[in-house]
């Protein structure tokens, strides 16, 4: 068997780094970017302190802070209208995925024509994603998505109501600056759901079918990592090595799941769309139920998933693998999210949708027990 591991992202990382933005917008040529960003970080004043490290520096630039919570193909048009109007040579996106991941797409519409589904990865769009892209920063404020270091974005396409995931190499940020001072201030909500949102990627990442040790050994520090201090983050936002931590696990969790993700990712991206439940949430509340389902046939992984999290060595493979499963519910429940899809907005009578809907996700196909709808709504119920 062959395969390809590639870990190439430039990380500027640590307290502080934000400064680091003009020089790195130099190193790329960049004369003039677009920052690109949402209300939400508008309102918290980072994006204030963006512009003003760019300010300081005398580096011109373009600004569409119109990014909706799960973007869609229109917001991307309208980022790409501005990055053109504002005659832009590349992106910096600053916020949490959202952000990120849209920016990610006017980079891709700027030097590719057509519309925004054709690049769709269900269809191998990536074969279209030929021209290069405009550099892009990304400068991620909460530790969640990875998309920072992610080749890959979602955008939730109207014609079809979907998220939709567009996927290619060249769409990988030029650069990743990561600030654990950016997340300082997120609140403990937000907090606990981004970092549930970290952890299923690293924990899916390990456990998924297919031979990637390199990214198996990122998923398992990312595992560690978030048992020791994504509870803490959440209950003390300025911990400073709690947040170092988080931000770390959320780079960790990206780069592994090229290796795959799993059942529970496929459930929360039709979670998301159907009903509106946050995607880090809906990840906390599935995955304990997934992890159930696969015990039969990922208990090494689970084993190594509870080692990770402090659990001692030595035990009994399956009752170990167990323990991983009691260990994730008690670490969302610390962190203060709710354990139920009936508590976050679900209706029973959107279960089957939301089954049918996953089943059509390509992420339960690395899944390491193979997924059929029955099982998938079996899960919806275990979990509702
Ligand atoms: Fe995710």
């Amino acid at each position: 068997m062959i395969t390809e591991m590639s870990f190439p992202t430039r990380i500027v990382f640590g307290k502080g780094a934000l400064r680091e933005v003009p020089n790195n917008l130099a190193r790329l040529g960049v004369k003039r970017p677009l920052l690109v960003t949402d209300g939400g970080v508008v309102a918290t004043g980072i994006f204030a302190r963006l512009t003003s490290v760019l300010e300081g520096a005398h580096v011109p630039f373009g600004a569409f802070d119109g990014v909706d919570p799960n973007p869609t193909g229109a917001t991307v048009d309208r980022g790409l209208a501005a990055y053109r109007e504002a005659g832009c040579d590349g992106v910096v996106a600053i916020g949490g995925g959202s952000p990120i991941d849209a920016a990610k797409g006017v980079r891709l519409l700027a030097t590719h024509p057509l519309p925004i589904a054709q690049y769709d990865d269900a269809r191998d769009g990536w074969r279209l994603v030929t021209n290069p892209v405009p550099p892009m920063i990304a400068i991620p404020t909460t530790a969640g998505t990875g998309s920072e270091v992610g080749r890959s974005f979602v955008v939730t396409l109207q014609e079809t109501g979907r998220k939709t995931v567009i996927f290619a190499p060249p769409l990988m940020p030029s650069v990743a600056v990561c600030d654990p001072e950016l997340t300082y201030d997120l609140p403990p909500r937000l907090t606990g759901a981004t970092g549930m949102d970290a952890f299923t990627h690293n924990l899916e990442a390990l456990c998924a079918k297919g031979f990637h040790p390199l990214a198996d050994a990122l998923a398992r520090k990312g595992i560690e990592l978030c048992g020791r201090a994504l509870v803490r983050a959440v209950r003390d936002g300025h911990d400073e090595d709690a947040r170092a931590s988080m931000m770390i696990a959320a780079i960790t969790g990206a780069a592994a799941f090229q290796k795959g993700l799993g059942a529970a990712h496929a459930l929360a991206h039709a979670l998301t769309p159907i009903a509106g439940v946050h995607h880090g949430l809906a990840n906390a509340i599935v995955l304990p139920f997934v992890m159930e389902f696969n015990l039969s046939a990922a208990a090494e992984q689970l084993a190594e998933a509870a080692a990770a999290l402090g659990e001692p060595h030595g035990d009994d493979q399956d009752r170990l693998a167990r323990r991983a499963v009691d260990r994730v519910r008690a670490m969302a429940r610390d962190a203060g999210l709710p354990e139920r899809l009936r508590d976050v907005g679900v209706k029973q009578d959107q279960l089957p949708v939301l089954a049918q809907r996953a089943f059509e996700d390509a992420s339960h196909l690395s899944n390491p027990r193979p997924c059929q709808p029955t099982d998938l709504a079996a899960l919806l119920s275990a979990a509702f």
